[in-house]
């Protein structure tokens, strides 16, 4: 899919290898509600290795990127079966990540000190919003670059992974996302997506001078209109 935006050609193109570290640029540049992450974790790595190599390294078919002039401008990273990547998660990528902590690999200062022990204290007290997975198996992850949103990029990544799911006829798909994601939540909504629930979260107390709330979107996929037109 080729298209003029301001005057570049952009494309969508499933994600190969050699985007891995143009798509790790952008996932940390625009992972604080859109600015770089630098604002709540001293080092890019701890979060790139909790969030993002599951898709490149162990489901990187169902991932999609925008590039202008060749370079990865957004990304989509897709998982079509959520329970599958938890079990790989905690059985290959959470072993290492403690492993790189209790050896000193990470950059680890107050920032990330805070980070993982709101995450852990999330995690433990249900503080995520919970979907079904039975419904909703797939899920996803969409970023753009700063300098390249409101040029149709986010919706024609949405576009063609929900296309993708639709043709491997999966039955649902949901993401996670915030109140502070507003640009993002207008996006899920203008799709179909539907807020399922909402909790008030942790994580960006003293971060944010306001009450942030997390929330999640989810879409059955017979409820979507499958529009190849847009390729
Ligand atoms: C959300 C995001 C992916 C949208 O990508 P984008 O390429 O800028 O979006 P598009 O140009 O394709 O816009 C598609 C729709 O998104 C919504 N949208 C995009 N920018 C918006 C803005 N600034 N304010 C409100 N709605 C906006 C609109 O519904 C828009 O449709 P419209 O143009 O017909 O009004 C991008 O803004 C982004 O990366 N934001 C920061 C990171 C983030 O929040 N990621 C999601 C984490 S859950």
């Amino acid at each position: 899919m080729r298209w003029i935006g301001q005057t570049n050609v952009l494309s969508i193109r499933p994600y190969r290898s050699e985007d891995r570290d143009g798509l790790f640029k952008i996932a940390t540049d625009t992972a604080f509600f859109g600015e770089p992450i630098e604002i709540y974790l001293e080092d890019r790595r701890i979060f790139l290795d909790g969030f993002y190599a599951y898709y490149t390294d162990y489901e990187p078919e169902h991932s999609w990127v925008a590039t202008a002039n060749d370079e990865v401008v957004g990304f989509l990273t897709g998982c079509v079966d959520s329970a599958r990547k938890d079990k790989i998660v905690n059985k290959h990528i959470n072993p290492r990540i403690l492993l790189r902590l209790l050896t000193g690999y990470y950059r680890v200062g107050p920032k990330a000190r805070r980070y993982l022990w709101r995450m852990w204290k999330s995690r433990r007290k249900h503080l995520y919003p919970s979907v079904n997975l039975e419904e909703y198996p797939a899920h996803l992850h969409i970023n753009v670059d700063k300098k390249w949103r409101g040029n149709g990029i986010g919706i024609r990544l949405m576009k063609v992974y929900l296309d993708q799911l639709t043709y491997l006829k999966v039955s649902g798909v949901h993401l996670g996302t915030s109140s502070e994601n507003l640009a993002a939540c207008q996006l899920y909504e203008k799709l179909g997506f539907q807020l399922i629930g909402e909790k008030p979260s942790i994580m960006w107390e003293g971060i944010v001078d306001h009450p942030v709330q997390s929330r999640a979107y989810a879409m059955k996929l017979t409820a979507y209109e499958y529009s190849p037109s847009l390729k």
